[in-house]
């Protein structure tokens, strides 16, 4: 079969044949891929950040494909274990250590694959489970939203964060957002947020607090210097989830401030097969439409990349792949 493969540590990943995966059992299904969407782990991958890579692998984590005669989407989070609360040891997410989505064929336990929303386009299914399962475990099981909360989602343009604006605007919430792109802020307005600030300002922090006040809740992928900003930006008994960390280390943390507002800070990783089926009933009762930046074929996935790597796009990369 043909699949995006990285051959060594390193070098870039090039389409080429490679050995057809191979059902042990039963429990494994194999999954014929129609297209597939590219998430920052698969840059960070690349980029020799991201712990476990034994080349030569398939890369990719997203899929829409057909098996059984059905259209469906994979769970990328593999053996979550019994724990709701943790991942268990063998927990580990599609497309590194093992084969990924980038491929004619994929094999995944049968316990992962799930029928895919009718109302989604091939594109727009391909884009929605990755992002999905993070975007709904951070904001529902680990913040607890709730209708007319106000909730601040930094990064607008990707993949997980515009999910977590759509998820939050079709759960109640008012929704502002920051993004270093003012266009992005934009049309983050037209899916139905209240506003914005780009986080290029010196003072975004200040801006936001006069145009928004203080959030119920803020969802982040950043962390880095600017963490200490949400923090003040937070209300009085709010929630941050954080599910990435984009701009390193936090540092400047004040425990009086934590302590005397009596925030939560949740930490939050993809999230359990319960939880997927959830979300792809969220998704299909709201009419939720996952937003697709761009298509491209799988010969040109390096441009795909490229797109990410450059930090332009808004919502989702897709690969068409059948
Ligand atoms: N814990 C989990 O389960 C989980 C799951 C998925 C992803 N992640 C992590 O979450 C992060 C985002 O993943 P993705 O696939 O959604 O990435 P993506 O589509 O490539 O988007 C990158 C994001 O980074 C934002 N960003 C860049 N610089 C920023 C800054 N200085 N301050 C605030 N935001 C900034 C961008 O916002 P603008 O474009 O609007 O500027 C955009 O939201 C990655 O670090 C990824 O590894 C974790």
């Amino acid at each position: 079969m043909e699949a995006i493969v990285l051959k060594e540590k390193g070098q870039l990943p090039a389409l080429i044949e490679h050995p057809d995966p191979r059902p042990s059992g039963p429990a494994d299904a194999i999954v014929e891929v129609l297209a597939c969407s590219l998430n920052h782990r698969d840059l960070w991958i690349l980029k020799g950040k991201y712990p476990g890579v034994q080349p030569p692998v398939v890369l990719g984590s997203d899929l829409v494909g057909r098996w059984n005669g059905k259209r469906v989407v994979v769970q990328p989070g593999l053996n979550w274990g019994s724990n709701p609360e943790v991942q268990g040891k063998d927990y580990h997410i599609l497309g590194v250590p093992g084969d990924g989505a980038f491929a004619d064929k994929v094999l995944v336990p049968s316990e992962n694959v799930f029928e895919a929303p009718v109302h989604l386009t091939n594109e727009q299914a391909a884009a929605l489970p990755l992002a999905g399962i993070t975007a709904y475990r951070v904001l529902f099981t680990k913040c607890g939203i709730k209708p007319g909360e106000k909730i601040l989602v930094t990064g607008a343009g990707g993949g997980v964060a515009l999910t977590c604006i759509q998820f939050a605007l079709a759960a109640g919430l008012e929704v502002w957002v920051t993004s270093g792109s003012d266009e992005k802020i934009e049309r983050a307005i037209d899916l139905g947020a209240a506003g914005g600030v780009n986080y290029r300002h010196a003072e975004w922090d200040r801006k936001l607090n006069t145009l928004a006040g203080k959030f119920n809740v803020i969802i982040d992928s950043a962390g880095g210097d600017g963490f200490q900003r949400l923090m003040k930006l937070a209300a009085p008994a709010a929630r941050i989830g954080i599910y990435g960390g984009g701009q390193g280390t936090i540092r400047g943390i004040s425990p009086q401030m934590l302590f005397w507002k009596q925030l939560k800070i949740f930490g939050s990783t993809m999230g359990t097969n319960g939880e997927f089926g959830k979300m792809l009933e969220f998704v299909a009762t709201h009419g939720i439409l996952p937003v697709v930046d761009s298509v491209w074929k799988k010969t040109q996935f390096q441009k795909a990349f490229d797109r990410m790597e450059q930090g332009r796009q808004f919502g989702k990369i897709v690969l068409q792949w059948a």
